[in-house]
Order: structure tokens, then sequence, then C-alpha cells
């Protein structure tokens, strides 16, 4: 009875549209935000392409994903072609060239787990993060960015799951728990697999966008103008799909053997990418398959305490969506 009743969604979840929907749009940043945006990556290309006339700055992340919300910060890829460049020597010259310009906060963190260089730009008020040569991140940008296109519910729901992750300290790769980037990944995964699918699985189709990086190539089926309309045979709204989303992943998902993957479109088993045991610090307690490093679970940060803070997480958000009387406020509490 119980298991029934988690599978049922409650009778009056359609008044709860409105009230998600004004989340969404509240979250969405206004269009002077891109201009700024660009205003500040001319003034930065300008700087580098003095010192490095070769090289190339990239967008990534939620500023180019189209998953960015009000006043995120920006990250930029720096793309030098020449094989053997220093990465730590190049950040170093960079924070001076910024830090010579007024630009504030420069900081250069070579000892990340991918460094790069911090910095305020007083001008427009942004900060930025710059990296060097991280161009799968440029790509699989491009690929979230290209989902993003086919169905607006996509949108619609990361936003939310991403303000809930935000609002309960549950997207905090450093305390164990999970990325923004995984977030939509895990969206993209389950609206992949409703019945009617809302999305399809781009790179299991005809490849129109290919790129080699390093020994990766990355395929997949860029048209997305073509896909318009795609989900539309199936008419699940906003606020069902964020009721089964956490429904799904509180109660549904089998954390023991299950992966999920957006590549093949379809969940995986554990055993068959060999992520049934821990090795090293990657303990496989939640799998979330990178779209292109296949051998990257980006649930690789979750261990054993932080898993039972997102499993209660979710428990806690799907038992909101099914009892709470006002769930547009209760989901969001701050922890
Ligand atoms: N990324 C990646 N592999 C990871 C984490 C991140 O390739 N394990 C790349 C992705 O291109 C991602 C970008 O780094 O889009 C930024 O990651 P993240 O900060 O998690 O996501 P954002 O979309 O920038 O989210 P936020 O709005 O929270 O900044
Ligand atoms: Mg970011």
């Amino acid at each position: 009875r119980m298991l029934k009743r988690q599978m049922e969604c409650r009778r009056d979840i359609d008044r709860l549209n409105a009230p998600f929907l004004a989340i969404y749009e509240s979250l969405v940043p206004p269009e002077e935000e891109k201009a700024k945006q660009k205003q500040l990556l001319s003034l930065l290309e300008k700087l580098v392409n003095k010192e490095w006339p070769q090289a190339r700055l990239y967008l990534y992340g939620s500023c180019a994903n189209s998953f960015g919300v009000l006043k995120s910060d920006i990250d930029v890829c720096l793309a030098i072609q020449n094989a053997d460049i220093n990465k730590s020597e190049v950040l170093l010259k960079l924070a001076d060239i910024l830090q010579s310009d007024n630009l504030q906060n420069v900081q250069a963190l070579t000892r990340a787990r991918v460094p790069i260089v911090k910095l305020m730009d007083p001008v427009t008020g942004i900060s930025c993060d710059i990296c060097i040569n991280n161009v799968l991140a440029v790509v699989n940008t491009k690929l979230l960015w290209d989902y993003a296109q086919i169905d607006v519910r996509l949108r619609q729901l990361a936003f939310i799951v991403k303000h809930w992750a935000k609002s309960r300290g549950v997207n905090e790769t450093y305390h164990g728990t999970l990325s923004s980037y995984a977030y939509v990944l895990m969206c993209i995964h389950f609206l992949q697999q409703r019945r009617p699918a809302i999305l399809p699985c781009l790179q299991e189709m005809e490849a129109t966008y290919s790129v080699a990086v390093d020994d990766i190539q990355c395929a997949y089926f860029d048209q997305v103008e073509k896909l318009r309309g795609f989900g539309s045979r199936n008419k699940e709204t906003i606020a069902q799909l964020v009721w089964a989303f956490f429904n799904y992943w509180a109660y549904r998902h089998d954390y023991a053997n299950a992966v999920i993957s957006i590549r093949t479109g379809s969940i995986i088993s554990k055993r068959e990418k060999d992520w049934t045991r821990r090795i090293g610090n990657d303990r496989h307690l939640i799998c979330i398959e990178d779209p292109f490093e296949i051998s990257h679970d980006l649930g690789r940060v979750v261990d054993k305490y932080s898993i039972k803070v997102l499993r209660e997480e979710f428990e806690r958000a799907a038992d909101i969506m099914q009892y709470d009387p006002n769930p547009c406020v209760t989901l969001f509490e701050p922890y």
C-alpha cells in the first residue's frame, strides 16, 4: 500500500503549476546580463591576445548552457594550442596581466583539481573563473544547451531542482554532494525516460556535430531546431514532473545496481561499467555517467555520509510534493 501511495500523484498537483512557473520566471536572468557577460569576455579577450595572439576564449558552464540563474559567476576556458605549455605558468602570467588592468580579487589557484584564475570585474560586477584547455567542458556545455532547446520543461525542471539543491545545501561537491552539472544530467535523463519521452537521446541519433577532444570522440545530432515539439505527445506539467523527479530519486532509483546515462538514453548496470566497488576515492554510491568522458562518474564525490544526506533530502522533497499544503515554499526552506 505504501509503495502504491508513493506512486500516485496527489490529486491537486496541477494547482502547483502557476507557483512553480513563477519561481522559474523569477530565476531566469534578464537579457542585459548577457550583454554584460559579452562585454567582460571581450575585455578579457583583448588582454589575453596581447600576450597570446593565438589563444581563444570560450564561455562554458551555466552562463552558456542556458541553465544559469540570475547573478551566476561566469566560467571561461582559455584555449591555447601550444602543446608543451605549463598550465601553472600560464595561469600565473594571466593573473599578472589581469591584475595590472584593474580587475579585482585576482587569484591564481594553481593547485586546485581544475586550476583556475579567479577575478571580479568592477565595471560589470561579474565574477569569473578562467581555466585552461578544458575543451570537454565547452563541448558538454553545448550538449546541455542543445537539449534545452528541445523542450522548455527541461529548463523549468532544472532551474527548480538547482534552486532546491542550493537552498538545501546539497549542491556542494566539497561536502560530498552533487554539482549543478550532475543535477542537469539527472533532469535530462529523467525526461528521456518519461513515456512518451519528453527528450530524445541525441548521442544515439545520426551525428551532425563531431569533434575529437584528446582521445574522446564527441558526436551527436545537434540540429535541435528540427526536434522542437519532440515531447509534445507527453502532456505532463511542470508540477507533475517535479513530483515525479523527486519520487524517482527518493523511492524508485536502484542505488545498488543502476547507472543513469544520457549518452545511451537509458539505465545501465554498475557491473557493466565495473563501478561495483570502491576504487581509491570513487565509491559509486550514486552513479551518473558523464556523456563524453564515460569513465567519469559524476557521483564519485558522494561518500557514505553524504549519500545519506542526499537520499534524505530526496525523500523530504518527495514527501513535501505529496503531502505538504504549500510545497513551493516548504521545498526551498533553508536547511
Ligand atoms: N563540468 C564538467 N565536469 C564536472 C563538473 C563540471 O565537465 N564534473 C563542467 C561542465 O561543463 C559544467 C561546468 O563545468 O557546465 C560548470 O560546472 P558547475 O559549476 O557544476 O555548473 P554550472 O552549470 O556552472 O552551475 P552553477 O549555476 O551552479 O554555477
Ligand atoms: Mg558555474
